[in-house]
């Protein structure tokens, strides 16, 4: 059971740790696939061993740390993410390259597309050094050779037992697949049998923030609503029912919040947990949220996971209590009849309170599989309904009776964009000549 915070610190900004939000948005993505594990981040943790034991640069270190930690950003909507840990790889450069795109969209995290973008080309015995007419950078090879390295170690039950092979494996590829150096490196270090611990420790979070480059860079606010925005691209580029959920709902929650008197650093909090809400829907399958038959009860029951969840990955985010709060409340009703907590007018505050209002608003003005959307008037009747059954906040449902023509205008703008955005990233991603220039190889203001 999580314990909820108090809502307002009171401080004017807030400070939230770099490393949280990449650790966390690590996680989020694993949760697409239970089989996965925490791919990224052991790999991400080889990568950084084996860099360290060979005093690379702290450019070379933080790129190829934090490359790292998310290489598979890119499997999102493919349905072959559990192929692409095969040894034999089968078209491993489609994911590498959306991967690529996506961060490239986020100024934060655009240094480290370049790396992303060809995380499974081969050393080829120096060839591997250009690939479709771009060089291709040497932390690349050395994220390509921990990937595989922590595919041929996971699921074993003896580590320790298996490394010979592994190393064996590893080396027998050597100036092929991989980079000589970087093996040699492997080799050595590999002697260490807690090298091998470390990668399946339950303490995995905790020793990458020992070691991690930015563990005492902190993010201002405007830069924590970045990286909330991007998280919703990826929630929401899964299904194109929902293509727009998140944004929508942030920017309906903001407007409303701003209409009840909440301050700046509140509103843009609200925002967030509006961006945020529905994180936790990366377990359920996308399969799930597309069909227009009616989901079974099992089905239900899985469903009902994800504001859980939400509220799991937030939780690792210091600094972002009130916004995991109010995220993970979306679905919590004023008379307990919602989930998961079964919370009451009495716990919750005026954030959850908008954030329910918000989603369950945007969610009727949306088409379903099932249903198409209906109009902003019929919505609202459809909340009043529920407020005269005690389960939503009639102060929040009249803000958004008094505001309707602003909130709608600020909701159809933001959705539009949005689907702007997501519809060329996908158009991009098809055409590979085309995004290669778009991928920008900017430096990170953190570098
Ligand atoms: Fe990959
Ligand atoms: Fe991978
Ligand atoms: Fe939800």
């Amino acid at each position: 059971m999580y314990p909820y915070s108090v809502a307002n610190n009171g401080l004017s900004t807030i400070r939230v740790p770099l490393f949280d939000m990449i650790c966390a948005l690590s996680t989020a993505l694993d949760l697409l696939d239970p089989a996965l594990g925490s791919h990224q981040k052991r790999t991400c943790l080889i990568a950084a061993q084996i860099a360290r034991s060979m005093s690379l640069s702290d450019t070379d270190y933080q790129n190829v740390f934090g490359a790292a930690i998310f290489h598979d950003i890119g499997a999102i909507g493919l349905n072959d993410r559990l192929s692409m840990l095969d040894f034999e790889e089968h078209d491993a450069h489609i994911h590498a390259h959306l991967g690529a795109l996506l961060l490239a969209r986020f100024p934060s995290f655009a240094c480290y597309a370049p790396l992303v973008n060809c995380h499974h080309v081969q050393w080829n015995h120096g060839l591997g050094q250009m690939h479709d007419g771009q060089n291709v950078p040497m932390m690349s090879h050395l994220i390509y050779l921990s990937d595989r390295i922590e595919v041929l170690a996971q699921g074993q039950d003896n580590i320790l037992g298996a490394a010979p092979e592994i190393v064996a494996q590893i080396c027998a590829e050597s100036g092929r697949k991989f980079h000589p150096h970087f093996v040699t490196a492997f080799c050595k270090i590999a002697q260490q049998e807690s090298f091998w611990l470390d990668i399946f420790s339950n303490n995995l979070d905790r020793i990458l923030k020992d070691i991690a480059p930015f563990e005492n860079i902190d993010l201002e606010l405007d830069h924590v609503l970045q990286f909330a925005q991007f998280f919703a691209l990826i929630i929401d580029s899964r299904s194109h029912f929902t293509a727009t959920h998140s944004a929508g709902v942030a920017i309906t929650a903001e407007t409303i919040a701003r209409h009840l008197g909440m301050g700046d650093q509140e509103c843009m909090k609200v925002r967030m947990a509006g961006y945020l809400h529905d994180l936790g829907k990366l377990a359920i399958p996308s399969e799930f949220i597309e069909r227009a038959a009616p989901l079974s009860e099992k089905e239900i029951a899985r469903v009902r996971s994800h504001s859980y969840l939400t509220l799991d990955i937030l939780s690792m985010i210091g600094g972002l209590e009130d916004v995991a709060e109010w995220a993970a409340s979306h679905h919590e009703r004023l008379d307990g009849s919602g989930y998961p907590f079964h919370l009451t007018a009495k716990d919750l505050s005026l954030g959850a309170r908008i954030l329910a209002v918000a989603d369950v608003y945007t969610a009727l003005t949306e088409d379903r599989p099932y249903r198409p959307g209906v109009p902003p008037d019929t919505a609202l009747a459809m909340l009043d309904e529920w407020q005269q059954q005690g389960k939503l906040d009639g102060h929040v449902i009249a803000a958004l009776h008094d505001n309707l023509a602003v909130v709608e205008s600020a909701r159809v703008q933001a959705q539009h964009q949005e689907g702007i955005d997501l519809a060329e990233f996908w158009q991009s991603a098809v055409s590979p000549s085309v995004t290669a220039q778009k991928v920008r190889y900017e430096k990170s203001h953190y570098a």
